[in-house]
This record gives C-alpha cells, structure tokens and sequence, in this order.
C-alpha cells in the first residue's frame, strides 16, 4: 500500500480541476489511499502521513501563491525534518502560456526540496509538443485531451514511483508498463 496527497490551492477552480485529474491518473495504480485536499483541508499531519505528494497552484506573478508559501512555513514546526525522503511532483495553471507556469512549478519543486522530498519530472509526452518534464502545466483549465493527459500522467508516475520505491511493487516501474509513455500525436 501508499499513501498519496494531492494538495492544492485553487481561486477560480483551474488548478482544481488539474488536482482531480492528477488523483485520477493516481488511482490507476493498485494499492493507493488517495487524498485530494485543498490548503484550507489540509494539516501537516497530511505530510506525515504521505508517501508521495503532488503539489500544485496557480501562477501568481510567475511564482507560487503567497497562500502556498504560508501554508508551507506554518508546517514547518510540525513538518520540518520530518518528511525527508517522500516522493514529489507538481503542476500548475497559469492565465497564459509563457505566463510563468514553468518557473512557479520550479517554486513548488524549490519548497518540496527544502523540506527533503526527493523530487522528480517525467520524460513522458502526452501530445503534440505537450511535456511533464518538469511537472504538468496548463494555460486556464486544463480543455484538451494532452493537457488533461498530463495532468493524469503525473499523478499516475508518482503513484508509480509510491508503488516501486515504498510499496516495492517492482512491476509498477515505469520502465515495464505497457501504455505509451511518448506519444507525440
Ligand atoms: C494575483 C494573481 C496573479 C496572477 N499572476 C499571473 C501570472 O503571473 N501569469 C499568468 O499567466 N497568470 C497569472 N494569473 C492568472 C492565474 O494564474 C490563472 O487565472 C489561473 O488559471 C488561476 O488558477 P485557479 O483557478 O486555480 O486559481 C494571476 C492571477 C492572480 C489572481
């Protein structure tokens, strides 16, 4: 078994929508407890309780939203020192492309770093000229079947990585699954 969180902020429900799909490409791996929490929801005691965390928001100026940032540094008594060596990723959606969403999914992985998650991207596409290497990014919500499909990859290589790293499903490893990891069409 695996414990994944999901944890988000959303203002106008974009990232939101891209949070759903990424638990839905989580729960195509066997043997996951999914939690899909917004920052109000979630406790530090979430953290703790993970194996692999998505971490995703909107692109606010080009970076995280400061909602992000707070919620991180109010955990950092309880979860400092405390989560290293969890697995993570993240995503993020943006008012445009070439708004920033590449450099607030940077922030993301930046924070996750500081607290010891072991972070990673994906080599994968998903579509024409569509990649995760870095996480899953979307301009608004995320409306075509490669955005979406990214948002699903991400949440499903994480739980891939839960299931071979933590739960020692070797079979799970990305390397031996049968769907096609770079589709370009
Ligand atoms: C305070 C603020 C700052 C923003 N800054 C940017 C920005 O730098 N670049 C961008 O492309 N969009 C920016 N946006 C737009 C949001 O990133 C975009 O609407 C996003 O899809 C919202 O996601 P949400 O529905 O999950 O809140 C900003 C929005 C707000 C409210």
């Amino acid at each position: 078994m695996g414990n994944i969180l999901i944890l988000y902020h959303s203002q106008t429900g974009n990232t939101r929508a891209m949070a759903d799909l990424v638990a839905e490409g989580a729960g195509k791996v066997p043997g996951m407890n999914i939690k899909c929490l917004s920052l109000k929801e979630a406790k530090p005691a979430d953290l703790l309780w993970c194996d692999g965390i998505a971490l995703g928001a909107p692109t606010h100026l080009g970076v995280a939203p400061w909602q992000m940032v707070q919620w991180w540094t109010k955990a950092t008594s309880k979860a400092w020192r405390h989560v290293d060596g969890k697995i993570g990723c993240d995503f993020s959606s943006s008012g445009g492309w070439g708004g920033g969403n590449e450099m607030t999914v940077q922030s993301l992985l930046k924070i996750m770093m500081n607290f010891g998650i072991l972070v990673f991207g994906a080599t994968d596409y998903t579509g024409k000229k569509t990649t995760l290497h870095y996480g899953a990014v979307a301009a608004g919500k995320p409306g075509t079947a490669r955005e979406k499909q990214a948002c699903r990859r991400l949440g499903r290589r994480l739980a891939e990585w839960v299931a071979v790293l933590v739960d020692g499903q070797k079979d799970q490893s990305p390397h031996k699954v049968k769907y096609n990891r770079f589709k370009r069409s």
